[in-house]
């Protein structure tokens, strides 16, 4: 998973930002920290956006998210039911629990279904 498709996850928590460089490189983020099941900080030190997440989950080149989830997005007609509803997952998990669980779930659960979106310099 790429990490704007992590983006995605937080829908509107610190992941998302706009970090490509000049010349639209961009930058690997540094080694995150884990504190309990979270990752407190954002990856980017940029602020999440909300509406760039709805849209990458949305995005079934990007996201891939509804090929398992479903959630409240009433214009999309094909959904997933193989994992949890997204529908509230915000109030659900802190920013930072969502980080975590998309930057690398595995970390949690070894028998996740979410790949890790980490570089594997990380691991
Ligand atoms: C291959 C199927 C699959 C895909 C694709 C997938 N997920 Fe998941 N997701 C799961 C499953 C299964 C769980 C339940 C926990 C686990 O397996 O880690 C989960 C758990 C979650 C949770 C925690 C839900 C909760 O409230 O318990 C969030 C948030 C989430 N996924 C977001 C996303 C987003 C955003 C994307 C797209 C970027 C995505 N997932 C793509 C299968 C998937």
């Amino acid at each position: 998973m790429r990490l704007g498709a992590a983006c995605a996850a937080l829908m509107g928590a610190a992941l998302c930002g706009t970090d490509a460089g000049a010349q639209g490189v961009q930058q690997a983020p540094g080694r995150p920290t884990i504190v309990g099941d979270a990752i407190p900080d954002s990856l980017t030190g940029h602020k999440g956006d909300a509406a760039r997440g709805r849209a990458i989950v949305l995005n079934r080149q990007v996201g891939l998210c509804l090929l398992c989830h479903s959630g409240p997005f009433p214009e999309e007609r094909f959904q997933g039911n193989m994992a949890p509803d997204l529908k509230g997952a915000g109030a659900r998990w802190s920013e930072g629990e969502l980080r975590l669980r998309m930057v690398d779930a595995r970390k949690l659960n070894t028998a996740s279904r979410h790949w890790a979106s980490s570089p594997t310099s990380w691991r």
